[in-house]
């Protein structure tokens, strides 16, 4: 087999000047967190990127089919997005809300069309874990109850609050953090109690959720929250019918339904502009970050006036939170979707990607499970079909492989043994058969 080739691409990186990979890996041991971690056994320094590419300090390309970590949606520095925000750090680059800009404004009134239903008040913030850690106080003020339910396999950040909605041992420290959160089953129908063959495992799963309120709490919540596809526990979506189902019971106690669609929003499904849309809901509050500004830091939550009117009891600050160059940003990340028709592509790519990898599952023993919508794919690699056992060390050396092929992906799920594919949304068909041509070839090389 010979080696895969990147499909060509017209863009010549600039000369880098910088300090040497080794000279940064020894820069950030000693000066910081020690807590960060890197994928490769020989680190790669990323020094600039294009659309769906980019290289490394020696000029090397690779196709990012992460999306810095499914961030990076409409294309890595792509040129409209780069230009909005030069212009506007040459006008104003700070202004808070206590004086009018038009840009949040405006932006404002552009994400709230997106919405559906009565979702038409924006908060903006900086990242995801802020815009969870709002929600969950908007939902427990609006309600005034204090529980709330989140799924096992969740990753919702890493601050005080949410840490606490997190459901993965990796990402939570040993001090008390989820005072009144309860985690239900997570609806996998790969690894669950009921599988994709069972049309009534969405309403299946759901009754844990009711099991817990009756059990777990007293009755009453504030909110129920979960990513409408998980993404950090593995690219694993719910069964049809699943959060249908679970917003029944929720909204039967009081509570309100958070959607995070810090991963799955803006497109990237490809069906739908939202992750939630795909199960056929209408939350009470959407959390979004990541993919809203193309790698800017920017979050957003939005929700109806009514549950809005209640933060209102008290003033609501924050200094970057709705930022003009960040709003600008976010402005020209909705352009572009729109224009480039981004989620027509990722449901075209992503159902090409799709059909490559269910060919290579039956090629390919290790692979047990394929799965995912539009451009938020992944597949579980485990040593035996029967037992599923997670197949960890043969994860990170597919990555490995692939990494020396000039293809970047990602890791999820507990173990890290789910291959995850979220690329910027502007890939195209011969990227995608290079993908599955690579991958491929590293599993074949195992
Ligand atoms: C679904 C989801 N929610 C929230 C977060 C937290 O976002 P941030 O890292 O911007 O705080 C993440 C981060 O990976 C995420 O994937």
């Amino acid at each position: 087999m010979k080696t895969p080739k990147l499909p060509p691409f017209d863009y010549q990186p600039k000369k880098y000047r910088g300090p040497s990979a080794d000279e940064v890996l020894r820069l950030r041991k000693e000066f910081l967190n020690p807590g960060i971690f890197l994928y490769y056994k020989k680190p790669i320094m990323l020094v600039e990127g294009k659309m769906q590419y980019v290289w490394d300090e020696h000029g090397h390309r690779y196709l990012d089919a992460l999306g810095g970590i499914v961030t990076v949606s409409v294309g890595h520095c792509h040129p409209e997005v780069v230009d909005v925000a030069r212009k506007q750090n040459e006008m104003l680059q700070h202004s808070t809300t206590i004086y009018l800009h038009p840009n949040i404004a405006e932006y404002a009134r552009e994400l709230a069309a997106k919405m559906p239903g009565e979702l038409k008040v924006c908060y903006f913030v900086n990242s995801g874990s802020e815009a969870n850690d709002l929600a969950l106080l908007m939902a427990r003020v609006y309600t005034g109850n204090y529980d709330v339910i989140a799924l096992r396999n969740a990753y919702h950040g890493g601050n005080a609050v949410t840490m606490g909605l997190t459901a993965h041992r990796t990402w939570k420290f040993n001090v008390p953090h989820s005072f009144g959160v309860h985690h239900a089953i997570v609806p996998d129908p790969y690894r669950g109690l009921w599988g994709r063959d069972d049309v009534d495992a969405g309403k299946k799963y759901a009754a844990d959720v009711k099991n817990l309120l009756d059990f777990a709490t007293s009755g009453e919540v504030a909110a129920f929250i979960a990513e409408s596809i998980q993404g950090v526990g593995g690219c694993v979506v719910f069964p049809d019918g699943y959060l249908k189902h679970v917003y029944e019971h929720v909204r039967g106690a009081g509570g309100l339904c958070i959607a995070d669609e810090v991963q799955s929003g803006f497109g990237r499904t490809g069906t739908h502009y939202w992750g939630f849309e795909t199960q056929g809901v209408i939350p009470d509050i959407v959390t979004m970050a990541k993919g809203i500004g193309n790698g800017c830091p920017l979050g957003a939550v939005v929700t109806t006036p009514k549950i809005a009117a209640t933060l209102g009891q008290r003033t609501h600050f924050n200094t970057f939170g709705g930022n003009p160059v960040a709003c600008a940003q976010g402005r020209a990340v909705l352009e572009v979707i729109e224009r480039e028709k981004l989620q027509e592509n990722a449901l075209k790519i992503g159902n090409h990607i799709l059909a490559g990898l269910n060919r290579l599952k039956e090629k390919h023993n290790l692979i047990g499970d394929v799965r995912g919508k539009g451009l938020m794919l992944g597949i579980e690699l485990v040593k035996d079909r029967q037992s599923k056992e997670p197949a960890r060390e043969e994860c990170a050396q597919v990555l490995e492989t692939c990494k020396e092929m000039g293809l970047l992906l990602g890791k999820g799920g507990l173990h890290a043994q789910t291959i995850r594919f979220s690329p910027p949304m502007c890939v195209n068909k011969q990227d995608a058969d290079f993908l599955l041509e690579v991958l491929d070839r590293a599993l074949s090389d195992l």
